[in-house]
């Protein structure tokens, strides 16, 4: 099972089990929320027409933190959740094993007063969590990449920008259609759809990108993680053909692409406007041979494949401070859409 939804948790191939007793959010509180919701909708629209809806709040550790404004009336809502990532799922190899996650609404076009009076409610909050000292925990906190009059509250309370959710809205397809399949293209390609039998290759590969991610704490190599890597892709390959691609070079496995279908992409969905999306898992081309057009013509690539097939979005995630990924997934057509702000260990929170 993965989780993610604006309500404010979002990571690659979640698996969380809410961690201590959720409340049930009083009725009064519910209004609130509605009517705060209703604004914010207002903001996003504004700010990122990529953007969703703003959910309802989940059920919480305790009632909301509420930040009242001029004349007593509600400006911000926020609420916390304790989520424990199985050590058993491929989950924990791209975060912390628990999380404290803040959900936050906030009413007014400047979000920074209100953002920072919640912030301190919930160090307060966490200062109170034992568990919140431990090494492997997360305090996280999701905001629209866009909305930048948040991010100098975000800063002084010792948050940093970890992840970003990226996305490329469709393009027509192109008329002379993807490349197909096992056709030679840009810098001397061979572009194929992978199959049960590439499983070593796709795994290795699949654990190129958590090790180079690991450099930035984009992903938390476990002693699990190898193992569930080689299960989870031998799954893809044999449950999703079509949807894994190998780039060769004189016949030899050069890059890798793995994109999760809109059925198997649900868990991440709701953090965009509605349409089909789907989910770019995986991108890596050997070190070797990087900078010389082949992560581009595989994506491009890839890119046909997706439009024809009526994909109307695709996400992915990158790291904040990856000096790869993120100048490429914006050549290649992509827009940050949500960042993660993290401290690490959540008592760090300031
Ligand atoms: C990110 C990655 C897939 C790019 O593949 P690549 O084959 O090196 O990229 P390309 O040569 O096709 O370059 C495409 C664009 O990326 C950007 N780019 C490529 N190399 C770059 C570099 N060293 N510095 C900055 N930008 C770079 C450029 O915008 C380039 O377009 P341009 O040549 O028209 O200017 C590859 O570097 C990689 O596997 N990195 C390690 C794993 C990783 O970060 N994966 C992504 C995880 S989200």
């Amino acid at each position: 099972m993965r989780d993610a939804d604006t309500r404010g948790t979002v990571q690659r191939r979640e698996k969380l089990t809410p961690r201590g007793r959720q409340r049930r959010m009083p009725w009064v509180i519910r209004d609130v929320v509605k009517d705060v919701n209703k604004a914010v909708a207002r903001r996003w629209k504004i700010l990122d027409p990529l953007l969703p809806e703003p959910s309802d709040l989940p059920e919480g550790c305790m009632p909301p933190l509420l930040s009242i404004g001029e004349g007593g009336r509600p400006v911000g809502l926020g609420v916390c959740r304790h989520q424990y990532v199985a050590a058993d799922t491929l989950a924990q190899t791209w975060g912390a094993a628990t999380k404290f996650v803040l959900s936050v609404r906030l009413r007014e076009t400047d979000p920074r007063p209100a953002l920072d009076d919640l912030l301190t409610q919930w160090r307060e909050h966490l200062e109170r969590q034992p568990e919140a000292e431990k090494e492997d925990t997360a305090a996280v906190v999701n905001w629209p990449s866009r909305d930048v009059a948040g991010v100098l509250a975000l800063l002084e309370h010792g948050l940093q920008p970890m992840s970003v959710i990226a996305a490329r809205p469709a393009r027509r397809p192109d008329p002379a259609g993807p490349v197909r399949p096992g056709t030679n293209t840009g810098p001397g390609l061979l572009i194929r759809p992978a199959g049960p039998g590439d499983l070593d290759v796709v795994t290795e590969l699949e654990l190129g990108v958590v090790r180079y991610d690991a450099q930035f704490g984009g992903s938390v190599p476990r002693l699990a993680t190898e193992a569930l890597v080689r299960a989870e892709t031998q799954a893809a390959l044999a449950g999703r053909p079509g949807w894994t691609w190998l780039a060769e070079r004189d016949g030899q496995p050069v890059a890798l692409a793995v994109v999760e279908p809109p059925a198997a992409a649900t868990w991440i969905a709701n953090m965009a406007r509605s349409g089909a999306t789907a989910y770019l898992q995986t991108m890596f081309v050997r070190p070797g041979v990087r900078s010389g057009g082949i992560g581009a013509a595989l994506v491009r690539h890839v890119h046909g494949e997706l439009d024809a097939r009526g994909v109307d979005l695709t996400l992915l995630h990158y790291a904040q401070v990856n000096p790869l990924s993120a100048p490429f997934w914006h050549r290649m057509g992509y827009q940050p859409l949500w960042s993660t702000w993290e401290a690490r260990p959540a008592a760090a929170l300031r």
